[in-house]
């Protein structure tokens, strides 16, 4: 018998087990277990870099070198990572039930490594380029950056196609994810300080829909107070076990 760690409250259970449409926020404490930083808290990676300085488009613009050695730092960090057991668990949900939603903050891509097929991301992906100029997605990136700003055939400047502090996120991102919230019946939060909007909208819309909200974090949030249950522990640890336990509900009432 597998030593479980948790412990679920019959209103979990049952929300399991009748749940039918499954929505998802992944924040970057999912991919902790990858060995990639998280980006607040004492090793986090605004902690080392100034965002300012890093993630906007004014300092890429002065000084796009400095950026692109960032990201091509992070980029080298995330191809050398592999998923972890929680990435892998929430791409064999998404195979079990039709109405699953995975929406993600992450720029990381481990959630489609780990064979997730629908995945909804909110601030774009850091393994991918866009244009400047043209907005071309996926120009030069074959190359990895060296000292020379990549360039698209269009002559503009290639940036990483990831969403910086003021810009607006993918529209077509942003209505399929408040979408899939208000629609929800279980709405999980895992892996994220629940404080960068409008992200950390969504539990919000998913409860004030009559979402059951469950939030898996190694320490509680300023979510926590309104979830319907806060699993404390690594989601690599816990999300291969709660979907064991979804599993297993399901499997009661078929
Ligand atoms: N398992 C579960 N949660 C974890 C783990 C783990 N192994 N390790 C860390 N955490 C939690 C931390 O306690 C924290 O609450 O993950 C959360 C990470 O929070 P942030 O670093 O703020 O990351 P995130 O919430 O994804 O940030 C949102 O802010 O900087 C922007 O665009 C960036 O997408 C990012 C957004």
């Amino acid at each position: 018998m597998s030593s479980r760690s948790i412990i679920l409250s019959d209103s979990a259970r049952a929300a399991l087990r009748d749940s039918s449409s499954i929505c998802i926020l992944t924040g970057a404490g999912v991919s902790a277990e990858s060995g990639v930083a998280t980006f607040r808290g004492k090793e986090g990676l605004w902690s080392k870099f100034r965002p300012e300085e890093l993630a906007n488009i004014q300092a890429f613009i002065q000084n796009p070198e400095l950026v692109w050695e960032w990201y091509q730092y992070r980029r080298d960090i995330v191809t050398n990572a592999q998923p972890n057991p929680g990435h892998v668990a929430l791409a064999q949900w998404e195979k079990r039930i039709a109405g699953f939603t995975l929406i993600t903050q992450n720029v990381d891509g481990f959630h489609q490594r780990a064979g997730s097929r629908r995945v909804i991301e909110l601030h774009g992906n850091i393994l991918r380029n866009r244009c400047l100029k043209c907005g071309n997605i996926g120009a030069g990136q074959e190359v990895p950056f060296k000292e020379k700003v990549p360039l698209c055939d269009c002559g503009g400047m290639l940036r990483p196609d990831v969403v910086w502090f003021g810009e607006m996120l993918p529209a077509q991102a942003l209505n399929d994810a408040f979408a899939a919230a208000e629609a929800a019946d279980l709405f999980l939060s895992i892996g994220t300080s629940a404080i960068v909007h409008p992200a950390a909208s969504l539990p919000e819309v998913a409860k004030a829909s009559g979402a059951f909200l469950l939030e898996i974090n190694i320490e509680p949030t300023v979510l926590t107070p309104m979830a319907d249950l806060f699993l404390e522990g690594p989601s690599g640890k816990i999300l291969p076990e709660l979907f064991d336990e979804w599993m297993a509900q399901r499997a009661n009432v078929e």
